[in-house]
């Protein structure tokens, strides 16, 4: 069982107004759509289509979990969980450029939508793959999602039950969720399953959205000897 899962769950478990501007040839899918958006105070030119989530605008959810995100940690490898057509990628690329975002998605158009959308701005630090494509043993200093909350409960408490165990320790999540849709039973939820090193918090709640954060302990650098006797007295 990975980490980060009580031991009794079995299971493996800006406002943002987007304008549109253009619509390009269909490519593998609906068609394409170029949109400027404002991502943390960033005007950016993005690609959206049908059929990936909010290919119409910058999700409202989006927008309130970009405002109220805690700083990003400047290094290591950060993971934007279900990335769409990849706003949440981009934001947090182009605030910790020195940390390599990883971009994941089952839909494979939201995965070129993304990869396409960091080439364009230039964000050279942003890695786009399938679920299954990430080495099962990595692990993330901050973890920054949108959830598919519509996949149903079931499946959502397993997609967050085996991503949200790779926090590193001292690592941080910031989970957006919309409360008409269970945000305030997702965080009880999560409290009760997550193990006691994991930390859950509301850390924002705006427009009918939460933001909920998990934070994992540090590792204790000077633990505390459980059997403080000396090894010299033990071998006597
Ligand atoms: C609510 S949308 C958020 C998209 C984007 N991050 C945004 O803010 O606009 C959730 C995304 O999760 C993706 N998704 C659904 N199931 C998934 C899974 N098992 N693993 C990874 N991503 C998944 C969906 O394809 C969708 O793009």
């Amino acid at each position: 069982m990975a980490s980060g899962v009580r031991a009794r769950h079995s299971r493996p478990v800006s406002t943002g107004q987007s304008h549109y501007f253009d619509e390009r040839p269909p490519a593998g899918g609906g068609p394409e759509k170029v949109r400027r958006v404002e991502l943390q105070g960033r005007e950016v030119e993005v690609r959206t289509a049908a059929g990936v989530f909010s290919g119409d605008r910058l999700d409202p959810g989006t927008a309130v979990l970009l405002r109220h995100a805690g700083p990003l940690p400047d290094e290591g490898d950060l993971l934007d969980l279900g990335c769409g057509w990849g706003p949440i990628t981009l934001a947090m690329a182009a605030a910790s450029p020195r940390a390599t975002v990883w971009a994941v998605d089952v839909n494979a158009r939201a995965r070129e939508l993304t990869a396409a959308n960091a080439r364009d701005n230039g964000l050279t630090n942003v890695r786009v793959r399938a679920p299954d494509e990430l080495d099962a043993g990595a692990t993330f200093t901050a973890v920054w999602s949108n959830p598919p909350i519509r996949i149903g409960k079931d499946a959502l408490h397993a997609l967050l039950l085996a991503w949200l165990p790779r926090l590193a320790p001292g690592g941080h999540a910031e989970l957006v969720v919309q409360r008409n849709l269970g945000a305030d039973s997702l965080h009880r939820w999560l409290e009760e399953t997550l193990t006691e090193d994991l930390h859950v918090s509301r850390s924002a709640s705006s427009k009918g959205y939460r933001v909920l954060a998990v934070d994992r302990d540090p590792v204790d650098p000077d633990p505390v000897d459980p059997d403080p006797v000396d090894p010299a007295d033990r071998r006597a």
